[in-house]
């Protein structure tokens, strides 16, 4: 099962990701890392820059996004090439050859996910993929009924997703209905996954994700298959779990050599 940690709040996680991302780079330059958008994986981001400053260098890792909408314009501040650029790329130092976001131009759309497949397995694969979910239970943007053995591919977005991220568009018309993500089957290859949510708001899916059963229903329940997983929550998304005094007991309890 996951390891879950509970923490006091969003930089808290920020920090305690980014000491673990800094040390893995530190080991392995040339990491792998996978890499979601939104506003989850901001504290990480933050902290990781911060570390950057400090002499942790990311210039020889690599970057993989989880996904991307289809058929903004090039360079569209929302796309998830430019929030990946604005968030990760230039604050950290990474190397922009390096750092990998799924085409999202309708011209060649039919052939996208395969081509996002090829740079994937070409790369090794993902060493470390942080994660995000979403109100629906996505992971990616593998909306409810995704399968499991599902690989990069052109998705179409659910309503609730596109009203969750109209926040980022003057109006819920702007928010494009089609993405490319990577699939289920793609995340679960990745050797270690770190899924991280904060607020109320996301709590009944971290229950679900983590302790319900595991169904194509609920998409981060597929965390539930992956042999090294670690769920980074604050005390309202840990809200809605059951079995939060054992996550709570076992961390404090935890051999110091386990690491994450
Ligand atoms: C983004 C992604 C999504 C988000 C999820 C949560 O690359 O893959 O799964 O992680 O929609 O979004 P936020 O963090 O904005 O609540």
């Amino acid at each position: 099962m996951a390891e879950v940690i509970i923490v006091d709040s969003a930089e808290a996680a920020g920090r305690l990701v980014s000491d673990h991302i800094a040390e893995q780079v530190q080991i392995a330059p040339e990491l792998v890392l996978g890499v979601a958008t939104g506003s989850t994986p901001v504290p990480v981001y933050r902290a990781l820059a911060q570390r950057q400053a400090r002499g942790v260098d990311f210039s020889r890792a690599f970057a993989f996004a989880l996904d991307e909408y289809v058929g903004l314009p090039d360079g569209h501040p929302e796309s998830y090439r430019a929030v990946i650029d604005r968030e990760l790329t230039q604050p950290l130092g990474f190397d922009p050859t390096r750092v990998n976001v799924p085409d999202g131009r309708v011209e060649g759309i039919e052939t996208t996910g395969e081509r996002y497949e090829a740079a994937l397995l070409a790369s090794g694969g993902v060493d470390l993929q942080l994660l995000g979910i979403g109100t629906t239970g996505h992971i990616g943007f593998n909306e409810p009924g995704s399968s499991f053995g599902s690989f990069t591919r052109v998705k179409t977005l659910t309503e609730q997703t596109r009203a969750d991220n109209a926040r980022f568009f003057g109006s819920l018309d702007e928010v494009p209905i089609h993405c490319v993500t990577q699939g289920l089957g793609t995340i679960l290859r990745a050797r270690h996954l770190m899924l991280l949510a904060f607020g109320e708001g996301k709590a009944k899916a971290i229950a679900a994700a983590v302790e319900g059963p595991v169904t194509a229903s609920l998409p981060g329940s597929a965390i539930q298959l992956h042999a090294h997983v670690t769920v980074v929550v604050d005390e309202a998304a840990a809200s809605r779990l059951k079995h939060s005094d054992y996550y709570r007991w076992a961390q404090a309890n935890k051999p110091a050599w386990q690491g994450l």
